[in-house]
């Protein structure tokens, strides 16, 4: 018990918005693509689940700019950030787990961040009876769990250790194994009841990534990083030395110096 309590604080800590960042405009286009489907024209009050460093929340006030937004979060780092140019947004700490809004909104939005959350069967039902009659759900999360960058975590995970032997505990690999997303009709048996229109749909993005191992440093970022808060610290090295080969192998450089990085992403709008 103590073991998944661990893997659980390790997953939602250690949030450095710095590495998030360094891929911000490849992670923005989704964002941007999910707000161009809301059809809403004069939102009042809107909530940004797991807003980060607010970039896309700040996005939203500027489309509905009479709205009230905020953002909510569970990260201090990343809220700290989002703070800094705050502008007209206003930021919350707290777990989506656990949030209730004290007034109905007229838009959720979460960008990235849902598939941190488990139990979905409880969470997206929940959400859309929070939203206010004619408002809108918005959500876009990564459908990254069979990627080969992710199966290689995995897989370095399993055997990444002298003679091919595991790397951490039992928790961590299983924590790690969890698939945190479901498929498009998942979502739409859990919303279409109490939803007028669910309109749901995948993007796969070809990311034209520059510099030097740039998936490990994008994975580093995001879904890597209750692997690397959850090893100890010679295992990690042992961890990264193993799984920075395999991705080279993976994902070549092209001739040009780029590595390309296939990302499917899922994208669902409910109207209320
Ligand atoms: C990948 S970032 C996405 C940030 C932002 N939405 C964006 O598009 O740039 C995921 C964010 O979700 C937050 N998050 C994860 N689980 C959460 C939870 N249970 N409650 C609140 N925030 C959470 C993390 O702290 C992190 O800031």
């Amino acid at each position: 018990m103590r073991d998944q309590t661990q893997a659980k604080q390790d997953s939602s800590r250690g949030w450095n918005p710095n590495q998030y960042l360094r891929f911000s405009d490849h992670r923005l286009r989704p964002a941007i693509e999910l707000l161009a489907r809301i059809p809403l024209e004069s939102p009042k009050l809107i909530f940004d689940l797991g807003c980060g460093t607010g970039n896309v929340t700040r996005i939203i006030a500027q489309r509905w700019h009479s709205a009230q937004v905020y953002g909510l979060d569970n990260s201090t780092e990343m809220l700290q950030k989002a703070q800094q140019q705050a502008g007209t947004i206003h930021c919350i700490e707290a777990d989506i787990e656990n949030w209730t809004p004290d007034e109905a909104p007229d838009l959720i939005f979460s960008n990235a961040a849902l598939h941190w959350v488990e139990r979905h069967q409880d969470l997206f039902p929940r959400l859309a009876k929070f939203v206010s009659p004619g408002g809108c759900l918005a959500v876009q999360m990564p459908l990254s769990w069979d990627a080969t960058s992710h199966l290689l975590m995995r897989a370095t995970l399993a055997d990444g250790g002298a003679g091919g032997r595991p790397l951490g505990t039992e928790t961590l690999r299983q924590s790690v194994a969890r698939r945190w997303v479901g498929d498009a009709d998942f979502y739409y048996d859990l919303l279409a009841d109490d939803a007028r229109s669910v309109d749901i749909w995948e993007t796969e993005y070809l990311h034209e990534l520059e510099g030097k191992d740039p998936i490990l440093e994008w994975v580093k970022g995001t879904g890597l990083r209750p692997i690397l808060n959850g090893l100890a610290d010679d295992e990690r090295e042992v961890f990264l030395a193993k799984y920075r080969c395999r991705l080279r192998e993976a994902y070549p450089v092209r001739a040009n110096g780029c590595t390309l990085y296939p990302f499917r992403r899922l994208f669902i709008v409910a109207m209320l």
